[in-house]
């Protein structure tokens, strides 16, 4: 995440470490584990409205091989099964999961100052 948190607020290494102490809570995390090895992280909050994905971050060496996508087109099948949106907040400077998002479905339903919020709505009945 790095260079989209350096274009969007600057990147201060005390700063970053103090945020991920704060904030960082094991008990709300999944591994992502492919043929045994630990390749990644993702954080989901089902609730009985929506499902938000607050989080996905794949190791570098692992991405583009088709992960990101297998875990985010589980969850919108699982989401719209619920009959539920699954949204997500993607940064304005990561344009590139940006496209995969749309690639997969999402739209922008907001436009924040940092970033958007964007949504996969379940088929209408
Ligand atoms: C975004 C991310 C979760 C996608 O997972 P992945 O397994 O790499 O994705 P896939 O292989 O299924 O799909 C590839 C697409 O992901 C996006 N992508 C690839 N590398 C990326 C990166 N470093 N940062 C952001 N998006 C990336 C691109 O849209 C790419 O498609 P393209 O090759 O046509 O440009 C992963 O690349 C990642 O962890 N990136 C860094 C952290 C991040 O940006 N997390 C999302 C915050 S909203």
């Amino acid at each position: 995440m790095r260079d989209a948190v350096q274009a969007t607020w600057g990147w201060d290494d005390a700063i970053q470490q103090a945020i991920f102490l704060e904030r960082w809570d094991p008990s709300e995390r999944e591994i992502v584990v492919v043929d045994g090895e630990d390749v990644g992280v993702i954080s989901v909050t089902r609730g009985d409205a929506e499902v938000f994905l607050e989080l996905i971050e794949i190791d570098p060496r692992h991405q583009g091989r088709g992960i990101g996508t297998r875990i985010i087109r589980d969850l919108v099948a699982e989401t719209h099964g619920r009959g539920l949106p699954l949204r997500l907040h993607v940064l304005r400077a990561n344009p590139a999961a940006r496209r995969l998002y749309e690639r997969l479905g999402f739209t922008v339903a907001e436009e924040r100052s940092e970033r958007y919020v964007m949504t996969c709505d379940p088929p209408r009945q």
